[in-house]
Formats: C-alpha cells, sequence, structure tokens
C-alpha cells in the first residue's frame, strides 16, 4: 500500500467540492491505489456544514480515504499538503464577467499564496479555480517566492472538456476520438478555442465542419458557457468543474495519452510570443508529474488575433492587481520544521495537526 499523499481543499463546502471530493476518495483523481488524507478548509460560518460532509464522506467507507481534518484556519489546513486545490471564492452571478470578481476575491489568493509558501510540502502542486482564475493563479504565485512559478496553475480544462463535448455532439463523434484541441487564454469570454490543429479519428476537424460555423458559433459559444449555465441554473456550472478538476490534476499527476495533449492555465515562458508571467493557457503534454508547453504549432491570423486579445486582458488584468504582486522574491528562510505544531500524529510523515479538527470517530484519527 503507498503511503497516504494530502489533499488540501479550499471552499469544501461549496458546490464544486460537493461533487469533488466523492470523486477523489474514490481514486478517480490520483489513481485507485493511492490513499488520500482531506485537509477541507472553510470559512468559519461554514463550518458546521463542512461537519455535515465530512460524516457524509465517512458513511461512504472508501478505501483511499486514509482520513479527513477539518480547518477554519487555512495555515493550518494547508500544513504538508502535495495537493492544493484552491476553490474557495465567491462565484459570479447573471450579467457579469468573470473579472468583476478581482476586488472580492483577489485578497484571499495573496495570503493564501504566501501561506502555501510557508506551509504546504516543498513540491506542492497547486490548482486555482476560484475567479478569475488565472489572474489569481498569478497573484498566489508570486506571493510564494520559494516555489516554482510552475507548480501553480489555473483551471482551463473546463474551457478544454467544453470543447470536446459540444464539438463531439455537433459532429456525432465521440469525445474519446477527439485529438489534439486546444484553449489559449484567459479563463474569460476572450478565451480561444482552437481547432486547427485537432482530428476526429485522425483527420482535421476543420475539413469534417463548417469554418464558418467554427469561426461564428462554436468559439463564442465556448467563450460564453459558463454564463449560459449561470443564466439556466442560476448558479455557476459545479458537477462539470469538479470533473475538469478531477481531469486536470489527473493528468498533471499521471500523464497526458501519447497522442493528445491538454490544456492548462500556466505561467507564460513566453512561447508562442506570449508576454512573458502571465498565467496563460496553452496546449500542454504532461509526464512523469511535470507539463510542457507543445511547441511548434503553426498560428494563423486569425488564431494570432485571438491569442492576442486574451493576453491583453491578462495584462490589464494584471495591472489591476499590481499591489497584490510583490516585486522582489524574498526567500523565507524558515525551515518547516518550526511551524509544526503540536497534537496527534496522523502518520509518520512528521506532520501533525492539531487534535480538534480530525473528525471525532474511530476510523479516522
Ligand atoms: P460556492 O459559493 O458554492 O462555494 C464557494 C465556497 O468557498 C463557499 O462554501 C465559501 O464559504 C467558501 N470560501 C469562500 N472564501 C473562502 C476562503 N477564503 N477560504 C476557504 N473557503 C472559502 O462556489 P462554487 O460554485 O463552488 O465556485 C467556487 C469558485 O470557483 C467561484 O469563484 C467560481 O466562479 C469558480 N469556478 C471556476 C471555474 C473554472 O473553470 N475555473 C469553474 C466553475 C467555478
Ligand atoms: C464556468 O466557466 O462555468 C465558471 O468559471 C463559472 C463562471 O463564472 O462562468
Amino acid at each position: 500500500m503507498k503511503r497516504p499523499v494530502r489533499i488540501a481543499i479550499t471552499g469544501a463546502a461549496g458546490s464544486i467540492s460537493h461533487s469533488l471530493l466523492f470523486k477523489i476518495a474514490t481514486g478517480e483523481m490520483i489513481g485507485r491505489d493511492q490513499p488520500v488524507i482531506l485537509q477541507l478548509i472553510e470559512i468559519p460560518q461554514a463550518m458546521e456544514a463542512l461537519r455535515g460532509i465530512a460524516m457524509e464522506l465517512e458513511d461512504c467507507a472508501f478505501p483511499l480515504l486514509h482520513s479527513i481534518s477539518l480547518h477554519d484556519d487555512f495555515e493550518e489546513g494547508v500544513l504538508g499538503a502535495h495537493y492544493v486545490l484552491l476553490i474557495g471564492a465567491k462565484p459570479r452571478g447573471p450579467n457579469m464577467e468573470r473579472n468583476e470578481l478581482i476586488a472580492t476575491n483577489a485578497p484571499i489568493f495573496a495570503r493564501q499564496g504566501q501561506a502555501i509558501n510557508k506551509f504546504a510540502n516543498r513540491d506542492v502542486k497547486v490548482l486555482v479555480v476560484g475567479n478569475p482564475a488565472n489572474t489569481n493563479a498569478l497573484i498566489a504565485s508570486r506571493n510564494s517566492p520559494d516555489l516554482s512559478p510552475a507548480q501553480f496553475t489555473a483551471l482551463t480544462r473546463l474551457d478544454h472538456n467544453r470543447t470536446l463535448g459540444i464539438l463531439a455532439n455537433h459532429t456525432g463523434a465521440n469525445p474519446k476520438d477527439i485529438r489534439r484541441v486546444a484553449v489559449w487564454g484567459n479563463h474569460s469570454s476572450t478565451q480561444f478555442s482552437d481547432l486547427h490543429h485537432a482530428t476526429i479519428y485522425g483527420s482535421p476537424v476543420l475539413q469534417q465542419v463548417d469554418e464558418n460555423w467554427y469561426r461564428e458559433t462554436f468559439i463564442g459559444k465556448i467563450q460564453s458557457r459558463g454564463a449560459a449555465i449561470i443564466a439556466a441554473r442560476g448558479h455557476s456550472s459545479a458537477a462539470s468543474a469538479a470533473q475538469a478538476i478531477i481531469h486536470h490534476m489527473h493528468d498533471w499527476i499521471n500523464g497526458t495519452p501519447e497522442s493528445d495533449w491538454t490544456s492548462m492555465g500556466i505561467v507564460s515562458d513566453g512561447s508562442y510570443g506570449i508576454a512573458k508571467g502571465i498565467f496563460y493557457s496553452f496546449p500542454v503534454r504532461c509526464d512523469y508529474g511535470r507539463y510542457q508547453i507543445v511547441q511548434g504549432l503553426e498560428i494563423q491570423d486569425f488564431a494570432r488575433e485571438k491569442m492576442t486579445i486574451s493576453q491583453n486582458e491578462l495584462l490589464s488584468e494584471m495591472e489591476t492587481v499590481a499591489e497584490l504582486l510583490p516585486r522582489e522574491t524574498e526567500k523565507s528562510h524558515q525551515n518547516l520544521s518550526v511551524c509544526l505544531r503540536s497534537g496527534t500524529t496522523l502518520y509518520d510523515d512528521g506532520i501533525s495537526l492539531p487534535d480538534k479538527h480530525y473528525l471525532q470517530t474511530d476510523r479516522v484519527r
């Protein structure tokens, strides 16, 4: 049996988490042979609801669910975490753009970035889901000067999956037979869903669909899908977001299939002429826990224009949050061991969390 890994999740009593936690506990995210410790984080007002969710998780008797701890303190909840899923944030309502959430949500990610820097496992992988996800990932990463920006990612897999699902429905193909779609840019209404390199059963997609439909209808439909769901449901996407989180983390950890790639919001290294430093969605291949931007794709003028619009939106979001982006990289030399607290040792990785946070049952203690 493998040693358990620690997964810290914010917004754990929210809508996305309600679908997500049960999938993680079955092994869908990391692997069906990997025990997990869930470190669930919420705001104080939601702790009672969170306790109820923890009871339900326990009642599922998942073999891989090693233990659960509940936290209303982020610093404590992220202690020793190998994976951090930053979901907790306000969702947008009808007729709002995601970047209108900046004023409310951005400061959360600065504080969380600082805490991840100090308390998470040094090899931590972080996924930012709370909107505006790309800019929040930038903020979290810049506030974690001791970690590599490559350890931080933003969720654009939902846009990638929407591209596959809607294209499959339009063409009658099975989504599994569609390869090499790409989502470029911001998780916003400027994102660009690129079918120029995509294939169905090995043949180019753009030879199988009307290019006018692609340009005039399809791209806009993916860009506004989140808003369409909010208009129809009254709440933003939750189950599909949870599925996308599972896919994103699964591929990052376990790799993408050889003949395909995926899309992830990651720090730009200047590839494809995209401004360095912003968190931008690129097509990536993952292998052995790392990702690499797919290089060498031919970018035509139509695509370039759309990619640039989304880049410019991200640059402008970066300006808006400038005061949350420390310029100096001050190395923190604090040893993780000084952060450890006394309490019940969960298992012998040297991490202890205060006793009161474990669910009070025999199984999890
Ligand atoms: P929700 O309102 O149902 O749940 C959010 C939860 O986060 C709440 O329980 C709240 O108490 C908690 N929370 C708020 N601030 C917190 C903090 N500082 N620490 C810990 N917990 C905190 O919202 P949801 O539907 O789960 O969506 C969460 C976020 O994810 C929203 O910002 C939404 O816009 C975003 N989202 C992103 C994508 C994407 O593809 N990137 C997809 C769907 C939703
Ligand atoms: C989505 O894409 O569904 C989420 O980002 C929620 C939203 O605000 O659209």
